[in-house]
């Protein structure tokens, strides 16, 4: 009948069956194939994605970095220099305007250091009154470190002292990481806080804003980090997410300005010898009127530069009263002695001026020689 029909005769029974399998095991096996292939495609879609992400990476650090400022800039100066104020607001208001010419000019690093045998390394301990021994070199430390620190976190880290009576009256830094509530910026200093966080999850910094930030570590409450937000985040989310970074980050991938910190110093010598970099400070400057005139000198390249001042007497009397220097004259100390305000009008210029004298006149050849040295 098939054949009268015209058309093909169907297999019958069995044989119909096999090739029915047949068929359906080369369908599997075509599907099977155009599943692995799809696979492979996702697969090197995904691997192109993750390399352009990474490229992407790469680049935005590079050119963080060129923006970034490799070379530090630290001063070192006396304590003893509060001892000239006769109060404590005339104290505070001195080592406000000490801290305020060192975030002017983007100082680092500030070292106080003793030249009248206080011997103190840290501004622990309580406020036994003006002029005491022991006090100048802690209470300006300590006026620093408040200063330094943003508003939003000097509560948690400052509880009430003597020493910080007047200095919530002082004029602020207002330098890049005191970041106002807000403000947008990659980078925010924080406060680690009491919180419990699910395992495997960071704790929750307060970093002066209305949310909170999680961050990718797991950390002490209480201590003060450097957090870096993600450029990413859910906006439906009660908290924000970012890395904790070192604290020089900011300076070296963003160019930006993250305040100084302050070292206690036990004598002029303890400023060279207890410096927190590997290799030392590799340009130093001492500073005194009878120094060379700071026009004749030119200033190598340098990564940690540091730029001494004097008390009322000089450096000459720092160095007098150091027990480990046999010299008499400072200037064979340093790299370079320099007067930075030659034919001065007054007969002395003050500390708090010289540093304001000689960091703005430093400025531009310290900017010019603050790169890395040619390996
Ligand atoms: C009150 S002055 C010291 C004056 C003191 N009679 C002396 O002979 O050095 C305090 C500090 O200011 C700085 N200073 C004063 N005049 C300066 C100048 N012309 N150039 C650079 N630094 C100066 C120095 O660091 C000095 O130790």
């Amino acid at each position: 009948m098939a054949e009268f029909l015209g058309k093909r005769p169907r297999p019958q029974g069995e044989a119909r069956k096999t090739e029915w399998r047949k068929l359906k095991k080369e369908r599997k096996e075509e599907k099977k194939k155009w599943r692995e292939l799809k696979m492979i495609k996702k697969l090197e879609k995904q691997r192109a994605q993750e390399e352009a992400e990474k490229q992407k990476e790469e680049a935005e650090e590079t050119q963080q970095q060129a923006k970034g400022r490799t070379y530090t800039l630290s001063v070192a100066l006396p304590g003893s220099i509060l001892n000239n104020a006769q109060s404590l607001e005339l104290r505070t208001y001195l080592a406000g305007q000490i801290a305020r010419a060192c975030a002017i000019f983007c100082v680092d690093e500030i070292v106080v250091f003793d030249e009248e045998g206080e011997d103190v390394k840290s501004v622990e301990g309580e406020f036994v009154g003006i002029g005491k021994k022991g006090q100048a070199s802690v209470q300006l430390a300590r006026i620093l470190q408040y200063l330094e620190c943003p508003q939003y976190l000097r509560k948690a880290f400052f509880p009430k002292h003597q020493d910080l009576q007047f200095a919530g009256l002082l004029n602020p830094l207002d330098s890049p990481h005191h970041v106002r509530q807000e403000e947008v910026l990659e980078y925010r200093e924080g406060i680690v806080l009491h919180r419990p966080t699910r395992p495997g999850r960071g704790s929750f910094v307060n970093c002066g804003m209305k949310k909170e930030v999680q961050i990718d570590k797991n950390l002490e409450p209480g201590l003060r980090v450097t957090v870096r937000l993600d450029q990413q985040q859910i906006p439906e989310s009660k908290s924000l997410k970012g890395r904790v970074v070192s604290s020089q980050e900011p300076r070296t991938h963003a160019g930006l300005y993250w305040g100084y910190s302050v070292r206690l110093a036990s004598c002029l010598s303890a400023v060279f010898a207890e410096g927190p970099f590997k290799d030392g400070y590799d340009l130093t400057i001492g500073t005194s009127e009878r120094g060379e005139d700071l026009a004749s000198v030119q200033l190598p390249n340098f990564n940690h530069a540091i730029v001494v001042f004097g008390g009322l007497q000089g450096l000459e009397a720092s160095v007098e009263a150091d027990p480990n220097l046999e010299v008499t004259d400072p200037s064979v100390l340093f790299d370079f002695y320099l007067n930075t305000c030659p034919g001065q009008g007054s007969r002395t210029i003050r500390t708090e001026e010289a540093i304001l004298i000689s960091l703005a006149t430093l400025r531009p050849p310290i900017i010019a020689a603050g790169a890395p040295r040619p390996d």
